[in-house]
């Protein structure tokens, strides 16, 4: 995207010169479904962004217009809507609530929305927005709140107001993420730190064109197995206030009394946190057949026991196998479709994508699209 085109629709709506906000999409490498178990997790953003251009205005109003969606909302920022409206400004007023709620008094506002990162194939195009947006309300209103505040207040906005019960994972990376890196998130504490993607290594992103809506049901229901999990097994042991705080041991010992889709569900975070972990260090020790492995059994985990991979998603990701330079790929994000990461020898990256892509369409009658990226920038404001 160029920052001028969006600088000159903007002055075109508005007739005024914006500041302009960008916050990237993201791949998750692995950690999947563990964010809202306060368990591991290791995205990197990736080059798909969304911009927000904004100026203040002197009235009281909230102007949110896109560059891609004909509608253009307006709303009285002393009235915003209470819920969701159904519609994509609920991603911005959802943030502008949020901020009102926390205190921040918002000014009037002309908001224009640019993105390029592909909607509903699980790279985070709602955090995204979400993350640009609020850098840029954050911007007019002039108040100082640190990035890791700006991501929980997002998710909040996600969780309250859009009302899917995401984990902190998109909105921290969207915010966080550096370049060239994978950042390894301790979804309790936040603490995090940056695992280095060897610069052979291609991320190429394939989309199955099946898109999901975590607002809708089974993300939700997930979540809920996972509080049964957690009742469970604190009956056993007080300390575990989520399935972070449960050990394969404990698994082991206890698991067997619990209902069969429950026992699936907690075996798949407790492992897929040790997966995790285990990725981030031997990806920093090259160990390539390991991270393989690893990437091949946490897709098996979310297929056959958190059961939210889906047979495109399956037939994506089998089509990586044995291909040339393919280290280790799985699905990404929350899944029933969306995409699946693969991490590829840079030199084979163009042909491994070309062979996916054919392999995939000639199995599903589906045109796929791939995407070579690398790990870039967080959020931020572009010149
Ligand atoms: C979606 C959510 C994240 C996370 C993933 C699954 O992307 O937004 O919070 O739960 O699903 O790992």
């Amino acid at each position: 995207m160029h920052s001028h085109e969006l600088v000159q629709h903007f002055e075109r709506s508005f007739g005024q010169s914006p500041r302009i906000f960008r916050a990237p999409g993201r791949v998750n490498l692995i950690g999947e479904h563990t964010d809202y178990n306060d368990g591991f997790v290791m995205p990197a953003a990736v080059g798909f962004s969304t911009y927000v251009a904004i100026t203040e205005r002197p009235d009281r109003k909230l102007l949110i217009h896109s560059k891609e969606f004909p509608e253009h909302f307006k709303f009285d920022l002393d009235r915003l809507p209470e819920s969701r409206t159904r519609r994509w400004c609920d991603y911005v007023l959802g943030v502008a609530r949020v901020l009102q709620q926390r205190g921040y008094s918002l000014p009037g506002a002309n908001l224009l929305v640019h993105g390029d990162v592909p909607i509903g194939a699980g790279l985070s195009s709602s955090a995204a927005i979400e993350v640009a947006s609020a850098l840029a309300m954050i911007s007019v209103g002039k108040f100082e709140i640190a990035l890791p505040e700006v991501a929980k207040l997002c998710r909040q906005a996600e969780n309250e107001f859009v009302g899917a019960r995401v984990g902190i994972m998109d909105q921290f990376v969207a915010c966080m993420a550096k370049k060239g890196q994978a950042l390894l998130l301790d979804c309790r504490s936040l603490d995090f730190q940056f695992v280095p993607i060897p610069s052979a290594i291609r991320l190429v992103v394939c989309n199955t064109m099946v898109k999901h809506d975590l607002a809708t049901g089974a993300y939700n229901t997930r979540r809920e197995e996972c509080e049964q999990g957690v009742r469970y097994f604190a009956s056993k042991n007080p300390e575990v206030r989520a399935l972070r705080d449960v050990s394969v041991e404990m698994l082991e010992r206890y698991a067997d009394d619990l209902p069969a889709v429950i026992r699936k569900r907690c075996t798949h975070v407790v492992r897929e946190n040790q997966r995790t972990i285990a990725l981030s260090q031997s990806l920093a020790a090259g160990d390539w057949s390991r991270v393989g492995q690893l990437m091949r059994d946490s897709h098996r985990s979310l297929r056959d026991l958190y059961e939210v991979s889906c047979r495109e998603l399956d037939v994506m990701v089998d089509a990586a196998e044995g291909l040339p330079g393919f280290v280790g790929g799985r699905m990404t994000g929350g899944g029933f479709g969306g995409c699946t990461i693969n991490l590829v020898r840079y030199s084979d990256a163009d042909e491994f994508a070309a062979k996916v892509a054919e392999f995939y369409r000639e199995a599903t009658g589906i045109t796929p699209q791939t995407y070579l990226c690398s790990a870039g920038e967080g959020a931020g404001e572009v010149s």
